[in-house]
């Protein structure tokens, strides 16, 4: 894994994610990651970048059993589960901002939950402040996923134990 900058709060890691086990195994390794208080990451990349697949990891790593699909019509799903709560957001659908109140995510909020979303600028305003940035992006018929911790809370997620060996 490469370390593409220094900063206090952990910097930004780069790992090749060269197939959807990859994506998904990243998400596992974030779920183990997880101090357990609030977080937020941020999923940021284009349609298909595999933003729901590293969900879809992560929550079968916490013990979700079901399917896991993006919410692209309700935007929001939450997951009780044993070792925790996880709520998946899809925004992509939002047509304004203020709807994220009447869907109560406010409620949803609160300590020993993590929250997971895709397409987070449409949510600019409301959603509360990320903690952990990652970029999903097209390489090499695969993807690569860059990791940039926000808060101290996230420093430890951004270098998750038992990443891919395929680390660059
Ligand atoms: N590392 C990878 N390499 C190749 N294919 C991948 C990788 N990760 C995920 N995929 C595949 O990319 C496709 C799209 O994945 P996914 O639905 O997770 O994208 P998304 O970012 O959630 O898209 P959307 O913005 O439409 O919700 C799926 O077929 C998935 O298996
Ligand atoms: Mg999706």
């Amino acid at each position: 894994m490469t370390v593409m900058k220094d900063s206090p709060d952990g910097g930004s890691r780069r790992t090749a994610l060269p197939d959807a086990a990859a994506t998904e195994a990243l998400g596992a390794a974030l779920w183990r990651s997880w101090p357990g208080g609030q977080c937020v990451v941020l999923l940021d990349g284009d349609l298909g970048a595999g933003k729901t697949t590293l969900v879809r990891g992560l929550l079968r790593a916490a013990g979700h059993d079901g399917a896991v699909r993006s919410p692209t019509y309700t935007l929001m799903e939450p997951y009780e589960l044993t070792a925790g709560r996880v709520v998946h957001l899809d925004l992509y659908r939002l047509a304004d901002a203020e709807e994220l109140e009447y869907l109560g995510l406010r409620d949803e909020l609160g300590p020993g939950t993590l929250i997971l979303v895709e397409w987070p600028e449409r949510g600019r305003g409301v959603l509360p402040a990320g903690d952990l940035h990652i970029a999903l992006a097209d390489a090499n018929h695969g993807r690569e996923a860059t990791l940039t911790a926000l808060t101290p809370v996230a420093a430890v997620m951004a270098h998750p134990m038992g990443i891919s060996p395929s680390d660059q």
